[in-house]
């Protein structure tokens, strides 16, 4: 099958409707666009895995909290759809946000404590708003399986515990952060960095690296290990600011007090005018 792209809701239902007359399962791979290796390895889960593939790229305007950072996100429609083709994607959706929200919702998804820490307090509504984008997708799409980056792992997080407690009928697939050789996550913002930005721009990677090491050599108390890590940020580089490197519970997302097993260490950097976040889980001796 060679990939339609489509751009309205009635459109993408019959074309899944299709595949499914002939069998199979159906993966969903929700994007913002922009296209980088991170959802390169997203697509390549759901090709493995599923009969049909399908992508949708929306720039979602219910999750931007600040109009600049939706007014500026990178929009590469034409490479993007060049990449799912030459990836084998059957469908990839593009709706416009009129066709998303012919009128601005009254009903969303609510998040609770999962949105109380990391992200959430810097991000006021972002939650609730990719919540609901996906909760739309998935009742338009009606996918099997669905496919979500660790790199923003209190997303991931957010809809695992959307579907378990909405009884979305979804498997809910985490692949693994992918990043740059020298250890920088790739993300869509990164393109916004200058040559400069972009050699700062480690400086998150190196704290989480800090704390990671400081885990498993036996460190228990979380405030030290977020100490050490802080510290390592350049006081010096002027385009950086840390806005937060907490370590929390991989799954409630809470800050904990002593690391006793597996935890979510999580930060976010300003980097000139770009917001990079990242984070690694980190297991006490090893
Ligand atoms: P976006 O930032 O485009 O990311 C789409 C998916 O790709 C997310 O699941 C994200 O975690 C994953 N991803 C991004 N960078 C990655 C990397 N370096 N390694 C592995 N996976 C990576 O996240 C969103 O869009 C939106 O919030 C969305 C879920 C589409 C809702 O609007």
């Amino acid at each position: 099958m060679t990939l339609t792209l489509v751009s309205e809701v009635a459109a993408l239902r019959e074309r899944i409707a299709d595949a499914r007359r002939t069998g199979g399962r159906v993966g969903l791979v929700p994007t913002m666009g922009a296209l980088h290796l991170g959802h390169a390895e997203l697509i390549e889960r759901a090709r493995l895995d599923c009969d049909t593939t399908v992508v949708t790229i929306f720039v979602n305007p219910l999750q931007f909290d600040r109009a600049d950072d939706l007014q500026r996100y990178p929009r590469t429609l034409d490479a993007d759809v060049e990449l799912c083709d030459r990836m084998g994607v059957d469908l990839v959706f593009a709706p416009s946000p009129v066709e998303m929200y012919p009128t601005p919702p009254d009903c969303m998804v609510d998040v609770g404590h999962l949105a109380d820490h990391l992200c959430g307090p810097f991000r006021p509504g972002h939650f609730q708003g990719v919540a609901t984008v996906v909760m739309k997708l998935f009742a338009i799409a009606q996918p099997d399986a669905a496919y979500f980056g660790e790199k923003d792992a209190q997303q991931l997080a957010i809809i695992r515990r959307m579907v378990a407690d909405l009884n979305v009928p979804v498997q809910i697939v985490g692949v693994a952060t992918v990043r740059e050789p020298d250890g920088l996550a790739m993300s869509s913002r990164n393109r916004h960095l200058t040559p400069t930005e972009r050699q700062s721009a480690l400086a998150l990677f190196r704290a989480l690296q800090t704390a990671d090491r400081a885990i498993s050599t036996g460190i228990t108390d979380a405030d030290a290990v977020g100490r050490l890590a802080r510290e390592t940020i350049p006081r010096d580089d002027a385009s950086l600011r840390l806005e937060y490197l907490e370590i929390v519970d991989p799954d409630s997302m809470q800050p904990i007090e002593k690391i006793t097993g597996p935890v979510r260490v999580a930060g976010a950097l300003w980097v000139g005018r770009t917001r990079l976040i990242d984070n690694v889980l980190s297991e006490p001796g090893g």
